[in-house]
C-alpha cells in the first residue's frame, strides 16, 4: 500500500515571516497602496457626526479592516491612509504602524472632501512613482478568485479597474462596453442606465498616476473625479477592466440599508464557514507577513470578544495540520 498522502495544507506556504515592509504585487514590480477613507458621512448621520463611517463596524471589525485585507491580499505591504484631519488619528491608534502585520501604514490627512481623484495629488509624495492601488475604505470585497484577480492587477502593466453587475447602475460610476466587450467609457453616476457594470472602489494605475491626477478638473459637482483619471489611461489605450463575477460579492455600506446588509453578509459567512471575512491579521499570517508567535501576541489582548480567540484557534489549527 502506498504511504497515505500528507495532509492537504490549508496555509499554503508564504514567504518568511517578518517586518519587511516591501510591497510585491506578485510580478515583482512594487505597488504601494492608498486606503481613502474621508469624506463627510452625510447618508449616515447622526452616526457619523462624531466618528467617520470606515471606523464604523461591519458586524464584528472596523469597516476598514475589510479594504485593508484587501490591500494585504494583493500582496500590498505599504499604505498610506487618507482620512479627515479629525478621524486621522483614530486610524493611526486602530492601526499603528502596520509592522504588527508584517507592514507599513502611513497618514496622511485629506482637509477637504474634493474627490476620490485627489487621493494621488495628496498622496503623490508617497508614490513617488510607483505603482499604486487605491481602495475606498467603504467598500467591501469577498470571494474565491480574489486573491489572484488582486495580485494579477497589482502585477499589471497599465491601469486595471473592476465591473460588477449591479442592480442600481445609477448610484456608481459605470463601465460602458463597445459591441466587441472593450471597454468604451466610463462614466460617473449616469442619469440614465447605460450600463449595468458599476466601477468598484478598487483600481491600480501604474506609477504616473499622481501625474494623470493633477491633470483632472473639478467636475460639475466640484470633485476631482477618479472617473477622469480612469478615462485618460483609457484614451492611452492603458486600461484593463477585469468583471468580478457573481461568485464574488461587492457590498457598499454608504447608507443605514447597505451597512446593516454588509453586516449580516459578514455575519452569515462567518458563522456558516467558522473563519472570518476581512481579517487583516488572519491575512498577514496567511501570506506569511508575521509568524504563529506574532498572531498569538495580537491575538491575546482581544480574547473577551472573541476575535482573539478566532486568531489563536488558527495558530492552533495550523499546528495540527502540520502534525505527522
Ligand atoms: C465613488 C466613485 C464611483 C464608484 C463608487 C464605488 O462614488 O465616484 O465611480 O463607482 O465610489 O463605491 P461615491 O462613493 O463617491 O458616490
Amino acid at each position: 500500500m502506498s504511504p497515505s498522502p500528507a495532509p492537504p495544507a490549508a496555509v499554503p506556504p508564504g514567504p518568511a515571516a517578518g517586518p519587511a515592509p516591501t510591497t510585491d504585487g506578485g510580478g515583482g514590480q512594487e505597488c504601494c497602496g492608498i486606503i481613502l477613507a474621508g469624506g463627510s458621512g452625510t447618508r449616515l448621520w447622526p452616526v457619523t457626526t462624531p466618528v467617520c463611517k470606515q471606523l464604523l463596524p461591519v458586524y464584528d471589525k472596523p469597516m476598514v479592516y475589510y479594504p485593508l485585507s484587501v490591500l494585504m491580499l494583493a500582496g500590498v505591504r505599504d499604505v498610506l491612509v487618507i482620512s479627515t484631519p479629525e478621524d486621522l488619528g483614530r486610524f493611526e491608534r486602530l492601526l499603528g504602524d502596520g509592522s504588527q502585520l508584517g507592514c507599513r501604514f502611513s497618514y496622511l490627512a485629506q482637509p477637504r472632501p474634493e474627490g476620490l481623484a485627489q487621493a494621488f495629488t495628496l498622496g503623490a509624495r508617497f508614490i513617488g512613482g510607483r505603482r499604486t492601488a487605491l481602495v475606498l475604505g467603504d467598500n467591501i470585497f469577498h470571494g474565491t478568485a480574489l486573491r489572484t484577480r488582486l495580485r494579477a492587477a497589482a502585477a499589471a502593466d497599465g491601469a486595471v479597474i473592476f465591473a460588477y453587475h449591479v442592480a442600481d447602475p445609477t448610484r456608481y460610476g459605470v463601465v460602458v462596453f463597445d459591441p466587441s466587450g472593450r471597454p468604451e467609457r466610463v462614466v460617473e453616476k449616469p442619469a440614465e442606465p447605460i450600463s449595468s457594470f458599476a466601477v468598484p472602489g478598487l483600481y491600480v494605475f501604474p506609477g504616473d498616476v499622481a501625474d494623470v491626477a493633477a491633470g483632472v478638473r473639478p467636475s460639475a459637482r466640484g470633485e476631482y473625479e477618479i472617473t477622469d483619471v480612469i478615462n485618460a489611461y483609457l484614451e492611452r489605450g492603458e486600461l484593463e477592466v477585469t468583471i468580478l463575477d457573481r461568485g464574488t460579492a461587492w457590498l457598499d455600506t454608504g447608507t443605514f440599508t447597505s451597512l446593516m446588509q454588509a453586516a449580516q453578509y459578514v455575519q452569515v459567512v462567518e458563522e456558516r464557514q467558522g473563519l472570518k471575512v476581512g481579517c487583516p491579521e488572519e491575512v498577514a499570517w496567511r501570506e506569511g507577513y508575521i509568524d504563529d508567535a506574532q498572531l498569538a501576541a495580537l491575538a491575546e489582548p482581544l480574547r473577551r470578544s472573541g476575535y482573539g480567540e478566532y486568531l489563536m484557534g488558527l495558530v492552533a489549527g495550523r499546528r495540527a495540520w502540520e502534525a505527522p
